[in-house]
């Protein structure tokens, strides 16, 4: 029996990765830059839920990895209540990483200090006991956090820079970021910008994230590229359908992707989890017609439903439900705020509470002149379906 190759789920790795050379060959250059102590811009990689920013990110550490560009990566939980602990950690690791030949010369033991005195300001314990060091008070431990993560940056840019070598940290949920660490993680980045440092944040999160960086700072596009993951184009699709198939000699007629395409909107998550159903329909054909598809269309939504959109829907309150649904009566999306009220039968400054508690779970998002849209593609149909809005 053949391997299924398809790989639907959060941050699984796909078996092709289609639609992204242009990203990835801008990432080179990134990491070219870095390999040779020089600085680079970071990036932000925003889009809905299920597109691949995930998976990209994971494709961009493979990357640095193999360019010899130490990497640390790590995610922001919706309720997190540690981002300095967890920062703290990191950094630490990049240290180590950036100076393992020769551990404790002045660059490294002057960060490790900073990140010392750092740590016991901010998480107490762990860390700072590893280091066997002096704590360095008085720079990372003011208890200003863009004071002290900007100079924990610069520590760390510094050791960067001694090892002609650069730095990446990937940070992916980034929308989950306070509001104030945000602010702090952009005036950090911003120095080391301004002194050269080789120390690069590759980032992913819903597309709001753009908004609160322009919001929070207005240098954030100085500081960043802003880049849009989407769905893929149709050439890129069919790819994505394809590819993996084909190591397995495995064809579909032009009406199958065709289907496929039509259904799923070019949304990688949604190719996998069609390429997942439509494999097992086939049995031992080498071919998968459109027939297949449509037989396999049951199990695709079943599935979907059961797990994509279920995780998410069952994390609203039932006042959210309310407002979603609405969302999806209210005509065309994204709709404005008074369409939602006129359908709740309630006026739009009572369910402005709502619309920025479902912003801030990450459901939808400000999509253009304050109207708002689902992050999670085709959430809309998911509810015209399970709350009968037919
Ligand atoms: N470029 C691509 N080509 C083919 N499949 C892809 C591509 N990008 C992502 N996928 C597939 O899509 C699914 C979702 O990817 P991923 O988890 O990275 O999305 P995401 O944008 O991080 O979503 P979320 O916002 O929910 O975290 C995975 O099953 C992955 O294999
Ligand atoms: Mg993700």
């Amino acid at each position: 029996m053949l391997p299924n190759p398809y790989r639907p789920g959060a941050g699984m790795a796909p078996a092709y990765l289609a639609g992204r050379d242009n990203t990835i060959a801008e990432v080179q250059k990134v990491l070219v830059a870095l390999q040779a102590g020089y600085a680079a811009r970071s990036v932000v990689y925003y889009g809905l839920r299920g597109v691949g920013k995930t998976v990209l990110l994971n494709r961009i550490e493979n990357m640095a990895d193999e360019a010899g560009v130490p990497s640390e990566y790590m995610e922001i939980a919706e309720r997190e209540d540690n981002f300095q602990k967890h920062l703290a950690l990191h950094v630490y690791k990049l240290i180590h990483k950036l100076s393992w030949k020769k551990k404790w010369e002045n660059q490294a033991k002057r960060a490790l200090s900073i990140l010392k005195a750092f740590s016991i300001k901010y998480s107490s314990d762990d860390i700072s006991m590893e280091i066997k060091l002096e704590a360095a008070l008085g720079i990372a431990d003011t208890g200003d956090l863009s004071n002290d993560m900007t100079e924990l940056f610069l520590a760390l840019g510094s050791v960067a820079q001694a090892e002609e070598k650069g730095a990446v940290l990937f940070i992916d949920e980034i929308q989950y970021m306070k509001e104030n660490e945000f602010e702090a993680l952009m005036e950090a980045l911003h120095r080391v910008n301004q002194k050269g440092y080789p120390l690069v944040i590759f980032a992913a999160g819903l597309p709001k994230i753009a908004k609160i960086a322009g919001d929070v700072k207005s240098y954030a596009e100085r500081l960043f590229d802003f880049i849009e993951i989407g769905s893929l184009p149709d050439a890129a699709a069919e790819l994505a359908l394809t590819e993996p198939a084909r190591r397995f000699a495995v064809k579909f007629t032009s009406g199958a992707v065709r289907k496929i395409l039509q259904i799923t909107q070019g949304y990688p998550y949604f190719l996998q989890e069609y390429g997942k159903w439509v494999w097992d329909i086939k049995m031992d054909a080498t071919q998968i017609t459109e027939e297949m598809v449509q037989k396999a269309h049951g199990s695709f939504e079943k599935s979907l439903d059961g797990a994509f959109f279920k995780v998410r829907h069952d994390r609203a309150t039932p006042r959210e439900l309310e407002f979603m649904t609405a969302m999806v009566q209210c005509g065309e999306l994204p709709c404005t705020t008074k369409d939602i009220a006129a359908v709740m039968k309630e006026s739009p400054q009572t369910i402005s509470p709502l619309r920025a508690q479902l912003i801030h779970k990450g459901f939808i998002y400000a999509a253009e002149r304050g109207r708002v849209d689902f992050t999670v593609p085709q959430f809309n149909k998911y509810l015209e379906r399970i709350h009968g809005l037919n």
